[in-house]
C-alpha cells in the first residue's frame, strides 16, 4: 500500500498516527542555544550561531532520514533557519517527507514552595505563538516537564501542577491544528531503584491522564513521550534489558489508555545502544495497544556530534552515524533490531 505523504494528511487525528507509524520514530533536535552549546563543549566543538545551524543542516539534510524518521522537533531559533543554500529547515525536512515540528514550553523553572522541585513555564500567550508556529508548517509540538526523583520527591504537588500545564499545552495545540507531544519525564538523575521509577512513573502519568481528561483533550490525536522505567543512573545495582522492557510495559499498560496512538520514548541519558536495545525488548513483548517507538534527542545524536567535530570534511560520515542510529531504533520500534544492524 502506498503511503500517504506528509502533505496530504492533515487532520490532527490522522498526523498523530502518521507520526508514529509503522518502521519510524522522531528526531527530538529541539535543544536550546544553551543546551546545545555545552552539548558542542563537551566534544570540544565551538559554539556560534553559526556553527549551530550548520549542525542542524548536516543532521537535517542526511539523504533518506525520511525511511527512518517521520517527524524533527525543532528548537523556536531553527524552525526560523534555513539551509546553507537558503531552504528554510521547515521545507527541508518536508522535502525528505519529514514533518516539522516545535519546542513550545518556556522551560522548567523552580516551583515555588517546592525545594528541589520543578514546574515548566509558557503557558501565556501560547495560543497566538501556535498559531505563528503552525504557519511557518510546524505541524506538531512537544512541552517537558521534569520530575525529580528521590527518597521523598516527587510531590504531589509538583507532579499536579506540571500534569495541568501539560494538558493545559496539549489543548492549545489541538485548538492550533497541532499534535501535542505530552512528555512527562521522570528522570534518571539518581541513586533510585527500577522499582522506584515504576512507583514514580505511574503515579505521574496516572495524574497526568486525570488532568488530559478534565482538560478536554483528545486523546486520539496526541503522542506521549514518557522516560523507559529504569534503574536511576546512580543505583548500584543496573537493571537488566529485559526487566527495564517488563517493568516499562507493565506501567504504561497499567496507565495510558488504548485511544492513544502512540508512546515515543526520550531517552534519559541512556547509551545509545542502550536505547535502541531496550525499545526492541519493549517492542518484543507486544503487541501493545498503542504504537510504541522513539523520539531521542541524545541517543540518536551522540555518534554523529563526535564524528562532525564541527568540520564540513566530516559531515558524510556524521550523517552515516546518524543513519545508522535511526536505521536500528527504527528497526526496534518493530521489535526487529539485531546486532547485525550495527555493523551498517
Ligand atoms: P533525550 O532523548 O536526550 O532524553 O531527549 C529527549 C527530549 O526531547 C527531551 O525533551
Amino acid at each position: 500500500m502506498d503511503e500517504p505523504s506528509p502533505a496530504s494528511v492533515t487532520d490532527i487525528r490522522a498526523t498523530a498516527r502518521w507520526l508514529v507509524r509503522e518502521g519510524r520514530g522522531i528526531l527530538a533536535a529541539d535543544e536550546r542555544t544553551t543546551t546545545l552549546a555545552k552539548r558542542f563543549a563537551a566534544v570540544g566543538i565551538p559554539s556560534t550561531p553559526e556553527s549551530q545551524r550548520a549542525y542542524r543542516e548536516m543532521l537535517f539534510g542526511a539523504e533518506g532520514i525520511g525511511d527512518s524518521l517521520s517527524g524533527v522537533i525543532l528548537f523556536d531559533e531553527t524552525i526560523h533557519q534555513s539551509t546553507a543554500a537558503g531552504v528554510p529547515f521547515p521545507a527541508q525536512l518536508a522535502a525528505q517527507g519529514v514533518l516539522p515540528g516545535v519546542k513550545v514550553d518556556g522551560g522548567a523553572q523552580p516551583l515555588a514552595g517546592f525545594p528541589g522541585e520543578a514546574v515548566t513555564e509558557g503557558l501565556d500567550g501560547l495560543r497566538q505563538r501556535l498559531a505563528g508556529y503552525r504557519a511557518l508548517g510546524a505541524r506538531f509540538a512537544k512541552w517537558r516537564a521534569v520530575i525529580a526523583v528521590d527518597a521523598e520527591l516527587p510531590t504531589t504537588g509538583c507532579m499536579l501542577a506540571n500534569a495541568h500545564a501539560l494538558a493545559r499545552y496539549a489543548a492549545l495545540c489541538q485548538e492550533a491544528g497541532l499534535v501535542p507531544i505530552v512528555e512527562p519525564e521522570v528522570l534518571m538523575d539518581g541513586s533510585h531503584t527500577l522499582e522506584r521509577c515504576s512507583t514514580v512513573t505511574e503515579s505521574m502519568l496516572r495524574t497526568l491522564f486525570t488532568s488530559l481528561a478534565a482538560q478536554r483533550v483528545e486523546l486520539e490525536a496526541m503522542i506521549l513521550k514518557p522516560n523507559m522505567v529504569t534503574s536511576g543512573k546512580a543505583c548500584v545495582t543496573q537493571a537488566s534489558t529485559a526487566s527495564v522492557a517488563q517493568a516499562t510495559v507493565e506501567c504504561l499498560r497499567r496507565t495510558v489508555p488504548a485511544a492513544v496512538p502512540g508512546i515515543a520514548f526520550l531517552s534519559g541519558g541512556q547509551r545509545p545502544i542502550q536505547a535502541t536495545e531496550h525499545l526492541d525488548a519493549i517492542n518484543r513483548l507486544g503487541p501493545h495497544p498503542w504504537r510504541v517507538t522513539f523520539s531521542f534527542a541524545r541517543a540518536l545524536q551522540e555518534d554523529a556530534l563526535s564524528v562532525w567535530q564541527g568540520h564540513e570534511s566530516n559531515i558524510d560520515a556524521a550523517r552515516q552515524a546518524f543513519l545508522q542510529r535511526a536505521v536500528c531504533n527504527a528497526a526496534a520500534s518493530d521489535g526487529a533490531y539485531t546486532a547485525d544492524l550495527e555493523a551498517g
